[in-house]
């Protein structure tokens, strides 16, 4: 059974830095952070040494997505560590360049980025854009502003108030998972609380299996048994599940704050930063007219530039008194995917709690 490109270009992203990265040892907080300089994983860094390696992978989709490429364009796929591309040539000059640009002009601090100049063009364009689309209006800020406490109390009558909320405890969900290229895969998801079990299968019964017990979340590939996330990852499968399905923010959150009016697709949203516990902050996007959570953005910063993580919630529609969005969109750089909802069947019993801790080897 042959993996097709398409999948095994969507797990490569998720799988194969992954563990690339978690076969080295992992740096705990006393020890020094492994490099990419360092790593055994990588036979051919020049101009990368000092960046954490478990950046590699990250930084790589930056490229594909600053240029508008994929790996290919840069790498013969079969050895990554092959210099025959001259792009990969042209990329480690740009990457020395970048860096210099950031040291000579902005003390060393990460300003200037691949695309900064590329914006998703292999060809940077020099001449202005004659024909610019307008900048949006900028949203008329709120006086007094509203507090977290607020937007809070808005979202959860939004969404059905806090009984309805209360009263359904799991959900059996069907969707489908439209990628950008036109093709789908279907998804069987069970949701309790914050507990999560997704099941994702692709053409030729491959299936990938995510989930999430309240402490611990993981993957699983019908192609190779469990998938080790590098941390960054780890947290947002883990915050992906904690909110997918879940209204209960504050069992997420531990605190909100507002931060000031900004819109999305041209409706006014309140920007909200959400805290969590163990003290990661996530943006997040109230429709200022429906109250409905609309967006959640976290950002992890590399050597070059920002990589963020980004879901949006739209079409909430009501399932025993309580909103869901059925449309959720996922992106981060080199990963894109649409999540359409549908079947929902509430208060179903999950008939084995243990799908949701991983699956013992
Ligand atoms: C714009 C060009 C470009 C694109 C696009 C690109 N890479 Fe790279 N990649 C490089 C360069 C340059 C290096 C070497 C960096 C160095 O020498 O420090 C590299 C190094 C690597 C390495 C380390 C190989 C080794 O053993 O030394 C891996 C693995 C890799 N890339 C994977 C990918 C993947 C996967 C993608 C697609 C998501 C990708 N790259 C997209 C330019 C690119
Ligand atoms: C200051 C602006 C600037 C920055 C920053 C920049 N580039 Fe470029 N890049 C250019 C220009 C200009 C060209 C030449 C385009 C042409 O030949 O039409 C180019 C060309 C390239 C090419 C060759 C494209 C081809 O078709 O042969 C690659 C690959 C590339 N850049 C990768 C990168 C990567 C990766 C980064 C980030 C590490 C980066 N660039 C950052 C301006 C920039």
């Amino acid at each position: 059974m042959k993996l097709s490109l398409k999948i095994a270009a969507i797990l490569f992203t998720i799988l194969f830095f992954i563990l690339m990265v978690t076969r080295t040892p992992i740096a705990d907080a006393q020890t020094q952070i492994v490099t990419a300089g360092q790593s055994p994983r990588f036979k051919n860094i020049k101009v990368l040494n000092d960046m954490p390696a478990d950046q590699l992978g990250k930084v790589m989709n930056i490229f594909a997505a600053s240029l508008g490429v994929d790996c290919s364009f840069c790498h013969n796929t079969k050895d990554y560590s092959s210099d025959e591309k001259r792009e990969k040539q042209t990329a480690r000059k740009m990457i020395q360049m970048t860096f210099d640009i950031n040291k000579a002009n902005f003390g060393g601090r990460t300003q200037v980025t691949c695309n900064s100049c590329h914006n998703g063009h292999e060809h940077p364009t020099s001449a202005p854009n004659l024909w610019p689309t307008p900048a949006p209006a900028e949203q008329k800020q709120p006086d007094p502003k509203p507090t977290g406490d607020q937007i809070l109390a808005n979202y959860l009558a939004a969404v059905g108030g806090k009984d309805k909320v209360a009263k359904v405890t799991s959900r059996h969900i069907t969707a489908i998972r439209l990628e950008p290229d036109g093709k789908s895969e279907t998804e069987d998801i069970w949701q309790k609380g914050q507990n999560i079990h997704i099941v994702t299968t692709y053409p030729e019964n491959v299936t990938v299996t995510l989930g999430f017990d309240g402490t611990n979340p993981w993957v699983t590939s019908s192609k190779g048994g469990p998938v080790h996330l590098n941390p960054d990852d780890l947290a947002q499968v883990k915050r992906g599940a904690q909110l997918l399905f879940n209204p209960d923010i504050m069992s997420v959150y531990k605190k909100l704050d507002y931060r000031f009016t900004d819109e999305i697709d041209g409706k006014p949203i309140y920007l909200v930063t959400g805290t969590t516990a163990d003290g990661q902050v996530d943006r997040l996007g109230f429709d200022v007219a429906t109250g409905l959570l609309v967006r959640r953005v976290a950002i992890i910063r590399t050597v070059l530039g920002p990589f963020a993580y980004e879901t949006d919630y739209s079409d909430y529609r009501d399932f025993g008194g309580v909103k869901i969005p059925t449309t959720i969109k996922l992106a981060q750089p080199g990963v894109r995917f649409t999540r359409k909802v549908t079947k929902v069947k509430i208060n179903a019993p999950v008939a084995d709690n243990s799908i949701f801790n991983e699956p013992k080897k």
